[in-house]
This record gives C-alpha cells, structure tokens and sequence, in this order.
C-alpha cells in the first residue's frame, strides 16, 4: 500500500520503514521546521505546542506522525502502514508500538511519558469502544485508552476519527478562527461527521448512520457508494445534496466542511450543492486524523493561549 502522493499536506505520509511488517509506504519525505511559531529554536521541543504523538487507525493504513499542536503541523515525516489483518487490538498494539518507536527517534520527540492520541473508526466514549467500522469487531467493549496504556506504558487518549480530522479541520483547516457551529462530514468507506462548537468537539455524533428516503446515508452518499454505483458527478452530487440539506435542517451549522479522500475532486461536486450554509473543503486532507489524534488532548483554550 502507497501513501497518496500531492501537494501540500498530502505529501507528508511519505517515510518508509521496512522493518514494519514488510510493507511498507515510500516516498520521500518534506520535512517541516521543528519550531513552533514564535518559540525559539530547541533540538528537544517539549514544550507544549511541540511534538505529541497521533496515530490515525484506519480499515486500511495506520497513519502516524509528531504533531506541533499550535499549528496543526507534522513535525518532519509522518508515516503510514498497512492496518493488519485481522485488525485486533491485539495486532493493531503491536504495530502501533513500532510506529511510536520510530518517530521517537526524532529529535523532535517528546520524553517517553508524554501522551499520545488515537484515532479510531469507532464510537469512543470516555475509553470505551462502542462500534468497530472496518476493524475486527472484538474492539467492542474495549476500554481503549486502558489497554493501550498498559501496553505502551504511558497515557493514551482515544477518539473517533472523523471527530479528530474534524477537530484538526475547525482547529488548523478550513475552520480556523470560525468560533460557530462547524460540521465536518468526511466521505470514504463510510461517511463520519463531526460537530465542533466554539471550536470544542461535541463527541461521537454518527451522522453517516442517519437514515434518509429508507437508506443509511452512508450506504448511497459515501465516496466508495460512489465509486461502487460508477455515479456521474451530477448524480453524486444530488445524493449529497439531499445528505447535506437534511443535515442542515438538523444542525443549523455555520459551516460545513467536507472531507475524506474525495474532498480533492471537491470542484466536481461542491459547486453544485445548494444549500444556506458555505460548504468549503478540508484543507488538511489525509494529515487531519493524525493531527486531531494528538489535538483532542488540549481543550481549544490552551491551544489559543500558545499562538
Ligand atoms: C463509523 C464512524 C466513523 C466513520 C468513518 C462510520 O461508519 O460509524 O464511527 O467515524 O465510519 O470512518
């Protein structure tokens, strides 16, 4: 499996490590300055804003990387490897621990103690697993943060992956500075939401399970629901728009920002959305889960008090 190759801040999953399983992601890497803005420069950055660990569990790849939670930056290199099969918590620890083994290398780093943030395609209500979107279901019942901890012996705090792209988009994307209702709906296998006021996150909303005209939403308005029906960009879009404007009766967002793999083709389907509220795409891309991972550890008033 190949990490996607682009501009901006889809190029930063490029780093390979062989020993990983054997399979591995390549390319080469854009390293990003190690300094936080307006914080001297330091080999070691501990302070806050510098260096927390996300990792980014997915049905496919495992995304990693060192996160600069003042700019919502990967440190260096992020890196990207396949989600083993079966996808246990059992196979996924020991992946995971290797990945953090290798980005602790970097001087940029974090002293072992500090926390790090995961992301997961499931419900995660304080620890607790409560639904498994492609990854074995024995992650149900799980208490997340507890295992992983006791395993990687240091604190460890879980989210929802559309929750943490979410977050990342509100926080460092498309939603920076907006201090509304923002809704992040992310189209991929499945579709995920997130809904962050003030530029807080309200947990957990499963908005891709709504059901709309007799049909989960995710089943017809999904980027892969697209991919599967070979659905023109008209079509797609008119699904989209009957999802979207029924969110929006909901919701009442301020703004909705759409994300997930497909937000690069966002010219093909946004302009022929009708809907009150703006609708931009995410601007993070395939960096949003791993930065929300490590983001959700700072409440958004800590956050503003480092810029
Ligand atoms: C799951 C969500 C997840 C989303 C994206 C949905 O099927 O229910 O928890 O955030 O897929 O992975």
């Amino acid at each position: 499996m190949h990490a996607t190759k682009g501009g901006g801040n889809e190029a930063r999953f490029e780093e390979s490590i062989d020993h990983l399983q054997n399979r591995v992601l390549t390319k080469k890497v854009r390293e990003v300055p190690t300094t936080r803005r307006g914080a001297s420069s330091s080999s070691n950055t501990t302070a806050l804003g510098a260096g927390y660990v996300g990792l980014d569990i997915g049905g496919t790849g495992i995304k990693g990387g060192l996160v600069d939670v003042s700019s919502g930056e990967l440190l260096g290199s992020g890196l990207q490897v396949p989600t083993p099969v079966p996808a246990t918590p059992g196979s996924i620890i020991n992946t995971i621990a290797e990945m953090i083994r290798h980005l602790e290398s970097s001087p940029s780093a974090p002293p072992p103690s500090t926390p790090i943030g995961v992301a997961l395609p499931a419900i995660v209500q304080r620890g607790l697993v409560r639904s498994a979107a492609n990854i074995d279901p024995s992650w149900i019942g799980l208490d997340v943060e507890r295992f992983m901890s006791e395993r990687l012996d240091r604190p460890v705090k879980a989210i929802n992956d559309a929750d943490a792209a979410g977050l990342a988009e509100a926080r460092y994307g498309a939603g920076r500075g907006n201090s509304g209702t923002v809704l992040v709906i992310t189209l991929g296998t499945g579709i995920g939401s997130a809904l962050i006021v003030g530029q807080e996150l309200v947990p957990n909303l499963e908005l891709g399970h709504l059901e709309i005209d007799g049909f989960k939403a995710e089943s017809r308005a999904s980027a892969v629901a697209r991919e599967r029906e070979d659905l023109s960009w008209p079509d797609y879009s008119e699904r989209l728009q009957r999802y979207l404007a029924h969110l929006e009766f909901l919701v009442s967002p301020d703004l909705i920002i759409v994300g997930g793999g497909i937000s690069a083709r966002s010219e093909d389907f946004v302009p022929r959305l009708n809907l009150r509220t703006p609708v931009v795409p995410a601007r993070l891309r395939n960096t949003a889960g791993t930065v929300g991972a490590a983001a959700q550890m700072f409440p958004a008033g800590t956050l503003t008090a480092l810029l």
